[in-house]
């Protein structure tokens, strides 16, 4: 695992996204793998500065979801498929013919999870993965407990996850209770991971996943088992290391 501490978050950004550039470069329709919450924004918006500028060809890029809310309607703006069409897919210029996602409307759940891994691995599977990290270490929404083998399935928050994203709804209620997350054994299939994590609120949980053992109670030290991870911190989050 290569661990690079940045000055801070903007700088985190562009580290990421002349990776992903590089990437791109490489191979235009690579299969770029992409999380939610408020720490990968500054990838994403320099990634679209980039494409203004037109110093970036992102128009053959793929991207595909790491995890979904179940239960909210069709374009619930906190959808996660919202959310990535607004601060990725779109910025970028690209459309939903170039998105995948698992289904968090469905019915069968089940089914829905499987139906993505299938979907996934029929992309010919991811190239780069973004992650950020909860403060509980988890990683999409693998929780603490969740097996470091596991595939893509629904799994209940807790409810310190609830309370963390409750910022991005009304109310705490509104908070789904149920999730579809690409399992940490599908994770760790990408071709590298790459995993962004800011502020001080998140030091226990990086110096947790980085120097201590691998363990299923921290979902990120399974970054451990990749050979190719790339954690990409703060200061303030790299304080407890
Ligand atoms: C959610 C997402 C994770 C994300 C985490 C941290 O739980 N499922 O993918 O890493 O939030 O979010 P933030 O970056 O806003 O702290």
């Amino acid at each position: 695992m290569e661990v690079v501490i940045v000055p801070d978050a903007e700088a985190g950004g562009e580290l990421i996204a002349s990776a992903i550039a590089g990437l791109l470069a490489r191979k235009p329709d690579a299969l770029l793998g992409v999380a939610t919450g408020s720490t990968p924004l500054p990838i994403y918006q320099a990634l679209a500065a980039r494409v203004r500028a037109n110093t970036l060809d992102a128009s053959r890029a793929r991207i595909c979801q790491l995890d979904e809310y179940v239960g909210l309607p069709k374009g619930h703006p906190e959808s996660y498929r919202s959310v990535v069409l607004r601060e990725v897919v779109e910025p970028l210029g690209l459309t939903e013919a170039s998105f995948i996602g698992p289904d968090g409307t469905a019915e069968d759940v089940a089914a829905a999870s499987s139906d993505y891994d299938r979907a996934l691995a029929a992309a010919g599977g991811v190239d780069l993965q973004l992650l950020g990290i909860g403060t509980d270490g988890h990683i999409g929404f693998n929780e603490p407990c969740s097996s470091l083998a596991s595939r893509t399935r629904i799994k209940t928050l807790t409810q310190q996850t609830r309370v963390d994203n409750a910022r991005f709804f009304d109310s705490l209620d509104e908070v789904p209770h149920h999730v579809i997350t690409q399992g940490i054994g599908t994770i760790l299939e990408a071709r590298h991971l790459v995993l962004l994590a800011t502020g001080e609120a998140k030091a226990e949980a990086v110096a947790l996943s980085v120097e201590g053992p691998l363990s299923a109670m921290v979902p990120a030290s399974a970054l451990q088992l990749h050979p190719h991870a790339t954690v990409v911190i703060d200061e303030a989050a790299a304080s407890g290391l």
